[in-house]
């Protein structure tokens, strides 16, 4: 048997982040979390976990040991468009997770650690490409020249760049995938950085019998979205393989807003009807271009996203009906 490996997921507390500490423990790592605040549904089994700023470089260097294998950074202050597109939030995007970017792969380096993977956005793709809601281009040669249309975006490409420079001058095998929209049991499903699926979902599953659902925009711009589960798949099969991206790890499913609204509704099984309204919208269109991946690693994303929605459908009503058992 070989020696156990060690991890440390940045970010542990958060979505993604929790679900990739649970695929590593089942492959048999020890690994370490770290993050601002517990993993609020209380599911995710790290063997070390620290409450951490990684903004701040004392704390880095104590939890980026020089005894890992692999560091994975998630940590980012992120969310939906209610989050990202409206401007509000977009100096404490850039400080924030620049920050925790800048010192995690400096402590990397001086520890000597060969392995990480950056968790960058199909937010860098430029919005020049995005306007078509039926033909948006995110294939990753197509990021330059840069044109972003959020601050979110921007911050991202200068990670990836970053993360870059450490793969070019200290040969650091820093691995990079772009996110199209992750979405699952555990995801944010309220508060304000809940993304279209879960925010969906929750309209859905709250409205009464013969309501409406309110949508943001015309419900014409389309994405794709991606069942957690196969993105941590994914970052797993980039991370094993010799190949190193920046790589879109997405669905190539894509769907108009209005449509997957109606998918939630008739997964709800109730009569509602869908209401427009003005809200932040991001860009017009988007879909994850999977012809790299599946060459590089011999494989992509399938599940349908009609599956992914029914079990994220069945976890937002759970949590609802937990909370009014909390509240009675
Ligand atoms: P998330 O918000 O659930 O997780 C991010 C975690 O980072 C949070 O738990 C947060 O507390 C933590 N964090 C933020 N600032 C920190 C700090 N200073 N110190 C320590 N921890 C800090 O988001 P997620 O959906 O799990 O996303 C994970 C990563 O993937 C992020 O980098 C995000 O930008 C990227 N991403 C996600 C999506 C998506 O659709 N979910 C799409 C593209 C990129
Ligand atoms: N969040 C949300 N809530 N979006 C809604 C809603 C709603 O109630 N109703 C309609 N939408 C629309 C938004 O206006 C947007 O056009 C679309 O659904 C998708 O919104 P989000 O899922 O919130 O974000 P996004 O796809 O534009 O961007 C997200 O994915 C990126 C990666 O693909 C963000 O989470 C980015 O941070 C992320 O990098």
């Amino acid at each position: 048997m070989g020696k156990q490996k060690k991890a440390l997921v940045c970010g542990a507390g958060g979505f993604i982040g929790g679900h990739l500490v649970n695929r590593l423990k089942e492959e048999g790592y020890w690994v370490r979390g770290v993050d601002l605040k517990e993993n609020e549904f209380g599911n995710m089994n790290a063997d070390e976990f620290i409450i951490g700023d990684l903004r701040d470089a004392d704390v880095v260097e104590k939890v980026v040991t020089s005894d890992l294998d692999e560091v994975y950074q998630l940590a980012a202050d992120m969310g939906g468009a209610g989050f990202v597109f409206t401007g509000d939030n977009d100096s404490d995007i850039m400080h924030n997770s620049a920050l925790c970017n800048l010192h995690v792969i400096e402590e990397i380096k001086k520890k000597g650690i060969e392995k990480s993977f950056y968790s960058s956005s199909a937010c860098i793709y430029p919005e020049r490409n995005q306007l078509d809601p039926d033909n948006p281009m995110c294939s990753e040669d197509s990021a330059y020249p840069a044109d972003p249309d959020s601050e979110y975006g921007w911050e991202k490409l200068f990670s990836e760049r970053l993360y870059l420079t450490y793969r070019r001058n200290h040969n650091i095998d820093a691995k990079i995938a772009r996110f199209h929209n992750i979405f699952g049991p555990q995801g944010t499903w309220e508060g304000g950085r809940e993304k279209a699926p879960a925010a969906i979902c929750r309209k859905v599953a709250e409205a009464e019998e013969g309501g409406s659902v309110e949508v943001w925009g015309d419900g014409k711009q389309t994405r794709s979205f991606l069942i957690v589960d196969e993105c941590v798949e994914g970052i797993r099969r980039l991370m094993e393989s010799d190949f190193s991206g920046p790589v879109n790890i997405g669905s190539d499913e894509m769907i108009s807003i209005q449509d997957f609204t109606k998918m939630v509704i008739d997964i709800s099984g109730k009569d509602l009807s869908i209401k427009n309204i003005e809200g932040p919208e991001g860009v017009k269109g988007r879909n994850s271009d999977n012809q790299l991946i599946d060459e590089k690693l011999g494989w992509a994303p399938s599940k349908p996203l009609r599956e992914g929605v029914e079990k994220t459908y069945q976890w937002i009503l759970d949590q609802i009906r937990q909370r009014e058992t909390v509240d009675a």
